[in-house]
């Protein structure tokens, strides 16, 4: 007869009964428990067969020795076969705990293990954009002039005649008006037009802030220009203006001068060209030395020495009759610069529809 076999008869039915064989009788039973435990392989599905058989409500083995063991035994011997029952009941149930725990641990380790990313693998690598050619130089060109005390604003692109023109000492059928090209805004009653340069953000900053006024103003704006290499009918521009109660010409070329030797370098030179701006008077051009051969002469600068850099100028005592600011008392000046232009020189970009392209063969030559 099998020890399991033992556990359907009664003690008395398998001749233990004294204290002595009613323990070994036990002893047997723990063994037998060992062993079936310890020849258990990971099997989830076979260690539930084997976890019933022992403790199954209906036939495991502990409750058919409650039932036939314990129940029949003799007065004598109840207290023995409970004690050893209990005894029996509590090592099994903390082998199993013990087991079920050790299972759900490596089940856990298998789980993370299949889950593992490996760090050593390379990642995927997304390209990261980077800031335009002409975004670059808008922000060369503006640290520089926070750096001594100009803030930036900006301004509308679509504006009508008396900002772009008016204002600004352009009279109806001034001359100027005919080399800026404009677009104007079809079935506008008041002749909107999009702004031909930022300069219209002279006035409305005068219009709104007192004196000092010290800013630059980054911005699109519009020409009907027939695109070629160094036309396009949109560009950017940045306009200046300075404005308080004692500025001399004297701090404008000072300025202009700081300004070249900052966006050039330090051996850059300047000179400034008589010209003409109907808000300025009196207006300049401003060159600096050829970037390209420092002065000497040479392709780019067509053999000069000087490359023409932007438009400028002490700002027209007229124009601030526009905006209510009493012209005895105040002086200042204003410049326009082309940015992309600006950036092509600097950069040595020979075709203006490389700035407009996008092709990152070009793009990823300035990250
Ligand atoms: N607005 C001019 C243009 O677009 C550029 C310019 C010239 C702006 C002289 C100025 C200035 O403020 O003083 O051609």
């Amino acid at each position: 007869m099998t020890t399991h076999e033992a556990t359907t008869r009664t003690l008395e039915q398998l001749g233990k009964v004294s204290p002595e064989a009613v323990s070994e009788a036990f002893a047997a039973l723990r063994a037998l428990f060992d062993h079936e435990a310890a020849s258990q392989g990971g099997d989830p599905e076979k260690w539930k067969v084997f976890v019933i058989a022992w403790t199954g409500r209906k036939s495991g083995v502990l409750s058919q020795i409650t039932d036939n063991w314990l129940k029949s035994a003799s007065k004598e011997l109840k207290p023995v076969v409970g004690q050893e029952v209990n005894r029996l009941k509590s090592y099994i149930e903390a082998v199993l705990e013990s087991r079920r725990l050790d299972m759900e641990a490596a089940a856990e380790q298998a789980a993370a293990a299949r889950d593992a990313v490996d760090l050593s693998l390379p990642g995927i690598e997304r390209a990261i954009g980077t800031r335009h050619l002409i975004r670059q130089t808008y922000e060369q060109l503006q640290r520089i002039f926070l750096s001594i005390g100009f803030s930036v604003v900006e301004g509308p692109e679509i504006e009508t005649p008396y900002y772009n023109f008016e204002a600004l000492n352009i009279a109806e059928h001034h001359p100027a008006r005919d080399n800026m090209d404009t677009f104007y805004i079809a079935g506008s009653r008041c002749g909107h037009l999009l702004r031909t340069h930022t300069s219209p953000m002279q006035i409305r900053t005068m219009e709104k802030q007192k004196p000092p006024v010290r800013i630059v103003v980054p911005g699109k704006v519009y020409r009907r220009d027939n695109p070629d290499s160094t036309h396009g009918y949109m560009f950017h521009q940045i306009e200046g203006l300075a404005v308080d109660t004692d500025i001399t010409f004297c701090d404008f070329k000072g300025t202009v001068e700081y300004f070249v030797r900052e966006f050039l370098g330090p051996k850059a030179k300047t000179r400034l060209r008589p010209s003409y701006f109907p808000f300025t008077e009196p207006s300049a051009e401003v060159d600096a030395t050829c970037h390209v051969c420092g002065g000497s002469g040479c392709r780019v600068c067509k053999q000069s020495g000087w490359i023409e850099l932007f438009g400028a100028g002490m700002v027209n005592p007229a124009v601030y009759g526009f905006v209510g600011y009493e012209a005895e008392k105040l002086s200042g000046f204003a410049f326009g610069m082309g940015v992309d232009r600006l950036a092509m020189m600097k950069y040595g970009v020979s075709e203006l529809p490389l700035l407009y392209q996008n092709d990152v063969r070009f793009l990823s030559q300035f990250p």
